[in-house]
């Protein structure tokens, strides 16, 4: 049975879409999963975009509310499957992907849901829907606020939070720290990622950042986290990273809660 992860924060622009886009195409391309990245931002999707999907012929909103069947609605995007919303969304209920996704959870080995940045039933379907989420955040307050109650409201939910993607960092002394952003949420950040120019360029080719920029640097973290997700190592193959490993025994705090919950998931394989 595949695993649903769901990538939520209560705020537009901080990196959802993107991440749920490299983090599938990457666990395609360099890990051999079967994978489907679903739109689930109702009101406003935009996955497509991201991978010049226009205007496609059924969409998730066709599967929710004309009864298309979902397989019908999935789109093949090179090594992975794509679940498209409408750009001129209907109205659908939201709470009937769960059921819609059980139909082929069993086809995929991960199963990735884009969520919609509003605090309303769109976000709680992917919370519901999920069976972990990831969190997005950046080191602001305004952020942080808005993370803090996600969470506050996944823990609800009852679905557990993998972590935190610490996104948009740019290194300068005005920003939150990782340990603040920690302490704040209670939930570990899993990766840090720098503002890249090279996200912003493959948005405009329409192409995941993890085939414009293999070795650009927010892509070398979802490459770790890709990993970790699923009880992998993936070791930094750039001669600066192997440098630092050579010179330097000091490893991030996000690398050692990505080894955690990598211990985490073998215990749970073994029970
Ligand atoms: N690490 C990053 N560096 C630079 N730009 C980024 C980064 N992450 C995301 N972006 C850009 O920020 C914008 C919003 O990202 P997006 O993933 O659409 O956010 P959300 O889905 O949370 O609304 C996009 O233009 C994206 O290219
Ligand atoms: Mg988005």
């Amino acid at each position: 049975m595949g695993k649903v992860i769901g990538v939520i924060s209560i705020k537009g622009g901080v990196g959802k879409t993107t991440t749920a886009v490299n983090l599938g195409a990457i666990l395609a391309n360099e890990f051999n999963k079967k994978v489907l990245i679903v739109d689930a931002n109702f009101s406003a999707p935009n996955l497509g975009l991201h991978l010049g999907i226009v205007d496609p012929e059924f969409t998730l909103h066709d599967v929710l509310n004309k009864n298309v069947p979902i397989t019908k609605a999935i789109k093949k995007y090179e090594q992975f499957d794509v679940l498209p919303g409408a750009l001129l969304g209907r109205k659908i209920n939201p709470f009937e992907l769960k059921r819609k996704l059980n139909d082929i959870k069993k086809d995929y080995d991960v199963i990735i849901l884009d969520s919609s940045p509003t605090l309303n039933e769109e976000i709680i379907a992917t919370m519901v829907a999920s069976d972990q989420l990831i969190a997005v955040t950046s080191p602001d307050f305004p952020t942080l606020s808005c993370t803090m109650h996600a969470v506050k409201v996944a823990k609800r939910k009852k679905t557990p939070i993998a972590g935190l993607i610490l996104n948009k960092v740019r290194n300068k002394k005005f920003e939150l720290s990782l340990e603040e952003i920690e302490e704040a949420t209670d939930v570990p950040v899993l990766a840090v990622l720098p503002e890249d120019i090279k996200i912003l360029e493959s948005v405009a080719y329409t192409i995941p950042a993890s085939q414009h920029s293999p070795l650009g640097k927010a892509v070398i973290e979802y490459k770790k986290l890709a990993a970790a997700l699923i009880g992998e190592n993936y070791k930094d193959p750039r001669v600066i990273a192997k440098i630092k490993r050579l010179f330097s025994k000091n490893v991030g705090k996000e690398e050692v809660n990505r080894t955690l919950l990598k211990e985490k998931l073998k215990e749970e394989n073994l029970q």
